[in-house]
């Protein structure tokens, strides 16, 4: 099997690469593709780690090469926030690179399970969508905007919260991947007797971690470790999913199985084919009904931009 990571120079794209050469299974091949010269460098790196995977690095224009055969893409390419942006800025620039990137998938690897890190997420996705949907192979089963960080975080902060084993939680997040559209299901936490303020703080605290990163890196760059990690549990799920494993559930950013948006990050099944069922989330408190209702349009408006900016150009 083969995963590839677009955008692999980067900050994200080198952690993840080193996890997934550490993490794959024996036999897989890696492929990093990134515009930056140094990423044939990076594989070099990389293949000198005892592991039976298989590391190559593209670099240039093209990354046709580290496409044709993968069964995965992971797609950390792009700019990141520096202080006082917010996700929406990167939208200028970072549409244009998943346009492109996703022509080459729509093209070299048509059948691929491909996974957006790329911000904005709820944005980057859409666009994905429609331009697989212009070159008519567009499968949602298969698109994934990657949220899985907004899990882990929310995850992290209700164990402190309630001094817990760090990693003994399940918190489901479900809605977008920017500010208020990222709505952690604190209610749900089993054992939890969180008060409403508690709730609130916890929440706005997943709502502004990656802000709280771009912060303190103090304006070289945004959240990439924990982002990396993320991303290999996001990674080695699909991975087992095509591999036949039962019962993998993750959280991601899915087109279709919502009533509230097109597209609505919320608990999927997965299996060899990408994702098998769309799964409920369930009841959720009063307070957290008032947050979803009241981010909803923010989520929709941000689909749209990224719909209207495929179309648009098939219109032009
Ligand atoms: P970075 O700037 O360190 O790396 C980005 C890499 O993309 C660079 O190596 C650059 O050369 C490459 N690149 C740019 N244009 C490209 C193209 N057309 N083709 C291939 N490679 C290209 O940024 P970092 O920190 O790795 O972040 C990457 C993206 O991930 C950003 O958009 C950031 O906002 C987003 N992000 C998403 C998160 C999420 O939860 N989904 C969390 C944190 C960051």
């Amino acid at each position: 099997m083969k995963v590839a990571v677009l955008g692999a120079a980067g900050g994200i794209g080198q952690s993840l690469s080193l996890l997934l050469k550490t993490r794959l299974p024996p036999g897989f091949s890696l492929a990093l593709y990134d515009i930056a010269p140094m990423i044939p460098g990076v594989a070099v790196d990389l293949g000198h780690i005892p592991t039976d995977v298989d590391v190559i690095g593209y670099a240039g224009s093209d990354p046709s090469p580290a496409l044709v055969g993968a069964d995965i893409v992971i797609i950390p390419a792009g700019v990141a926030r520096k202080p006082g942006m917010d996700r929406s800025d990167l939208f200028k620039f970072n549409a244009t690179v998943i346009q492109t990137l996703i022509e080459r998938c729509a093209h070299c690897c048509p059948k691929a399970m491909i996974g957006i890190i790329t911000n904005p997420v709820n944005s980057t996705v859409p666009i994905a969508a429609e331009v697989l949907m212009r070159e008519g192979v567009y499968d949602p089963r298969k698109l994934f905007g990657v949220t899985s960080l907004d899990v882990i975080r929310a995850e992290t902060f209700a164990a402190r919260a309630m001094k817990a084993r760090a990693g003994s939680l399940t918190v489901p997040v479900i809605g977008g991947h920017s500010g208020t559209t990222i709505l952690p299901l604190f209610s749900q936490v089993v054992g939890q007797h969180f008060s409403l303020a508690e709730l609130a703080a916890l929440t706005s605290h997943v709502q502004e971690a990656g802000t709280e990163v771009v912060n303190a890196k103090a304006g070289s760059g945004s959240a990439t470790l924990a982002m990396a990690q993320a991303a290999l549990r996001f990674c080695l799920s699909l991975v087992h999913a095509r591999q036949g494993e039962p019962g993998i559930i993750e959280y991601a950013y899915v087109e279709g199985g919502s009533p509230h948006a097109r597209f609505f990050a919320q608990a999927v099944r997965l299996g060899p084919e990408g994702v098998e069922e769309v799964l409920d989330y369930g009841h959720i408190s009063p307070e957290e009904q008032e947050r979803l209702e009241k981010m909803l349009p923010t989520l929709r408006s941000e689909i749209a931009l990224g719909v209207e900016f495929v179309r648009q150009q098939t219109l032009d």
